[in-house]
């Protein structure tokens, strides 16, 4: 097969990651971002085109077999529906956006145009939490009771003060659409979709930096029954301390944890223990803070796969889209909280 062509929306701090992947599997063809130095910068270090307009690059760039959306979370489904519109396949970075209804919108712009639709969810990647997924699929812990998901990081004032987009409602969009969605992800993708929710947020260390809560206590009860919690903050003290998911089940209990979910903590399961674990990838280092698991060559590796029809997508459309239910839900189960609070205190 004839190596991929790509082009890539978005020369940011993710974009630099996308751009060294696309490199070893394929060609970068175009670059485009709003910010004409980023952009130029990495048309000189790829030596490919650059626009920094989306639609001109559409216009003027027909041998592109792949667009990668690396652009603020709510620019993702407009630009999404464009690049498919315009014949292409695309891989859209987390989230998918920031309404259930604009994923539908790209669901719907992909079938149409007859394209594909990936989503990044690098955790489903990192090697323990493939052998936590297989342990319960092929039934060793039994029936599953309960979960919870700890994520607890650290993200400071210049964080958010050195973007322009990152704590604002509409771009951004809150701490689980930007920091942990690919998290919520795993819940629905290892446990399944989510029924009941009791939300409570709060902003304790981000007042006038960020529009949206800064910490978050959910209960979950998901449609098999199963209950669970999320734990989540962005106020660890001055550094990310704990990405986690511990399953209860009858047969057995296993903490997958570390900083990003990275590391089999505990295993306790009747007749049975995962090892042989392969090393998974180091953590994507930003400099000043540190993020998820850097296994964007497995995302690449999974594109090139499923384009020459050797491969299903790793997280397709509708999988991306249930995320994004979800953290809608735990938003809207807030703010009605935080109503009948106000609401109550009038009296
Ligand atoms: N999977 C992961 O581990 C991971 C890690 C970091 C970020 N992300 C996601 O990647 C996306 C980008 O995050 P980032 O940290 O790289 O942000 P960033 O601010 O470093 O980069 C975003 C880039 O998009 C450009 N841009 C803004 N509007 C544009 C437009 N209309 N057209 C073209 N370019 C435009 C900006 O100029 C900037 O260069 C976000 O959706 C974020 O959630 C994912």
């Amino acid at each position: 097969m004839k190596k991929l062509n790509f082009a890539l929306i978005g020369c940011g701090r993710i974009g630099s990651r996308h751009a060294e992947h696309i490199n070893n599997v394929g060609v970068l063809k175009a670059v485009c971002d709003i910010d004409i130095e980023k952009v130029t910068a990495f048309g000189k270090k790829y030596k490919c085109a650059v626009y920094t307009s989306l639609d001109d690059l559409l216009i003027n760039e027909k041998d592109i077999d792949l667009i990668s959306i690396c652009t603020p979370n709510g620019l993702h489904a407009s630009q999404t529906i464009a690049a498919l519109k315009a014949g292409h396949h695309v891989l859209c970075e987390k989230p998918m956006a920031l309404c259930p209804a604009d994923c539908g919108d790209m669901i719907k712009a992909a079938e149409g145009a007859n394209k594909r639709l990936f989503l990044v969810k690098q955790n489903r990647f990192n090697p323990p939490i493939i052998a936590l997924k297989n342990a319960i699929d092929e039934g060793k812990l039994g029936k599953i009771y309960s979960v919870q998901l700890n994520c607890f990081w650290n993200r400071n004032f210049d964080y958010y003060q050195k973007s322009d987009w990152k704590g604002t409602k509409k771009l951004d969009g809150g701490t689980l659409f930007t920091q942990f969605s690919h998290f919520i992800d795993l819940l629905y993708w290892i446990i399944g979709d989510v029924d009941r929710i009791y939300a409570i947020t709060a902003n304790h260390g981000h007042d006038g930096i960020i529009e949206f809560e800064d910490t978050g206590v959910i209960a979950l009860k998901f449609y098999n029954g199963v209950l669970g919690t999320i734990n989540y903050t962005v106020n660890s003290f001055a550094k990310n301390m704990e990405g986690s998911i511990t399953i209860f089940g009858e047969l057995g209990t296993v903490k997958v944890g570390g900083q990003y979910l990275n590391e089999l903590e505990y295993q306790n399961i009747k007749n049975f223990e995962i090892k042989d674990l392969p090393k998974g990838n180091t953590a994507n280092n930003y400099g000043e803070y540190q993020g998820s698991m850097s296994n964007h060559d497995m995302v690449y590796q999974n594109i090139v796969e499923v384009l020459s029809g050797n491969g299903v997508i790793a997280t397709n459309g509708f999988e991306g889209l249930k995320t994004v239910e979800i953290i809608s839900k735990i938003y809207n189960k807030a703010d009605l909280l935080q109503e009948y609070m106000k609401f109550v205190h009038m009296f």
